[in-house]
């Protein structure tokens, strides 16, 4: 059989010079839909614009162009027509506010598998020049079990998982941990805990997950951070303009801004080995 993965690497290698070394791929996941996370990856790309950081969003919840509606953008090209040839990684890249920049329809990421070695060679020239646009690939995935979410995270050198405090959002965050911890054990999860009253309710959410998944998968989780409960983020998806610049003093935003803070701090630290795009991409392929 033809192995698109090897193919890749080879590819990938005979082209280093594309590639630099330096961004990040972090993805932004859940157990349970509607928890959150796209509205986490807007305003956290925002909030890490205003600490330097060079963003690009990968909306890769397949069909549903979460991202474009949360900034209010239809977005002419998507990854598609990269794919099919048609443009190339610059004219596809939509900018939105403060620098950041929207990688649009990312179902076509997963039509990578089947690529010839043709049409594969001019993809990979293309997504290798992302990491001179960027710092950081921040992947808003779908929720749940699905192999494109799976493989999404565990291709990535980070992971926030994102959940509530009710029970059926943490029993369905157990459960993709399960799954990720089958599929790549290295992954660094990092948890936000969203919609909370307090900071007491968040610390009990985390804990009882990180128990969980210490004591039957011996999986250590972090809390990168809580998120309160707050009526204006309701209010800036209804307005398809992004909390951090409808509503930029609202207590949820403020949640973000510090944990954009403590993604810096991630940052601080040495890559996992995935790493970056090419890492990314390797990974996703021979996961196939
Ligand atoms: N901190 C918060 N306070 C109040 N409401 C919130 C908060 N975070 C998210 N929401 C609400 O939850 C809804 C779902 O959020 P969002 O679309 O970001 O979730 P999601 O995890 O991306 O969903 P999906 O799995 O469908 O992609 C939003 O419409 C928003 O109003
Ligand atoms: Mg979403």
């Amino acid at each position: 059989m033809y192995d698109q993965a090897s193919a890749l690497r080879r590819l990938a290698g005979e082209r280093d010079s594309a590639f630099a070394k330096s961004m990040r791929v972090l993805a932004v996941s859940s157990g349970k839909g509607g928890v959150g996370k796209t509205s986490l990856v807007v305003n956290l790309a925002l909030a890490l614009a205003d600490y330097n950081y060079r963003v690009i969003i990968l909306d890769g919840d397949l069909g549903l162009a979460n991202v474009d509606v949360a900034f209010g953008i239809t977005p002419r090209y998507n990854i598609r027509n990269l794919l099919n040839g048609e443009k190339n990684i610059e004219e596809i890249i939509y900018p939105v506010e403060k620098g950041v920049k929207i990688l649009p329809g990312a179902s076509g990421v997963m039509e990578l598998a089947n690529l010839d070695r043709g049409r594969l060679q001019n993809v990979l020239v293309n997504l290798g020049r992302l990491e001179k646009m960027a710092d950081i690939l921040l992947i808003d995935t779908g929720a749940g079990l699905g192999h494109n979410t799976l493989n999404f995270i565990c291709a990535s050198d980070d992971c926030i998982l994102v959940l509530t405090p009710e029970p059926p959002s943490m029993t369905d965050a157990y459960g993709l941990l399960k799954s990720i911890h089958k599929q790549a054990e290295k992954i660094n999860v990092n948890v936000v805990v969203n919609r909370v009253k307090s900071e007491t309710e968040a610390q009990q959410a985390y804990e009882r997950l990180a128990y969980a998944a210490q004591k039957f998968l011996g999986f250590p989780l972090r809390l990168l951070g809580w998120i309160y409960d707050d009526p204006l983020v309701g209010r800036s998806v209804m307005e398809q303009k992004p909390l951090a610049l409808s509503h930029p003093q609202s207590h949820a935003y403020k949640c973000i801004q510090w944990i954009a803070g403590n993604v810096v701090g991630i940052y601080r630290q040495p890559p996992t080995p995935n790493g970056g795009i090419k890492g990314f991409l390797s990974t996703l392929l021979s996961s196939n």
